[in-house]
């Protein structure tokens, strides 16, 4: 069905340009920014579109991934089979980045200097490595269900 299609290559759309977006900051923005090289007003766009980026993938995510989830799994196959289960996954990882970006955003947003910015990225550096992982895992989840894995 048309609106199948449509929920489906939305979910994949947004899947592609957040994760890679927190994957990018994390490994371009964020050792740039602690050379000193990003500044103040600089990273505070940066982290105020990802935040935004985050808001409305969460949206289309619930959305679409609640539609996905409603015409192909019941309840019962949802956590019954390996596929349902690498959803749940999907959902609980999805819930663990959400957190992980809007906190490290507001830690990192906000500041006057540039130096402060570097001291910022310092402190905020553990929940950024976290929110990486948690993007790769969830890409390596969407990989699974891609690949057709049920086990
Ligand atoms: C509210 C959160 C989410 C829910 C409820 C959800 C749910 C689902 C469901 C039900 C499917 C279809 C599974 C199937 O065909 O058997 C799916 C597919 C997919 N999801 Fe999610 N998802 C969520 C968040 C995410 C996030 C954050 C990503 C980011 C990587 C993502 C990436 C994907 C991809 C790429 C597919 C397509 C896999 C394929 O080709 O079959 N999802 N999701």
């Amino acid at each position: 069905m048309v609106v199948d299609s449509i929920m489906q290559i939305l979910h994949v759309l947004f899947a592609g340009l957040w994760t890679g977006s927190v994957l990018f900051v994390v490994g371009a923005v964020l050792p740039a920014a602690s050379t000193g090289s990003i500044s103040a007003p600089a990273m505070t766009t940066i982290t105020t579109r990802l935040a935004w980026l985050t808001r409305i993938s969460a949206v289309v995510f619930v959305a679409t991934g609640g539609h996905l989830a409603g015409t192909r799994y019941t309840s019962e196959t949802l956590f019954m089979t390996g596929r349902g289960q690498i959803v749940v996954a999907m959902l609980v990882l999805w819930l663990v980045l959400t957190a992980l970006v809007e906190i490290g955003c507001k830690r990192l947003g906000g500041s006057d200097a540039p130096s402060n910015v570097q001291q910022a990225v310092e402190n905020t550096r553990p929940i950024w490595l976290a929110a990486g992982g948690v993007a790769l895992l969830l890409l390596i989840d969407a990989g699974l269900l891609a690949a057709g894995v049920n086990w």
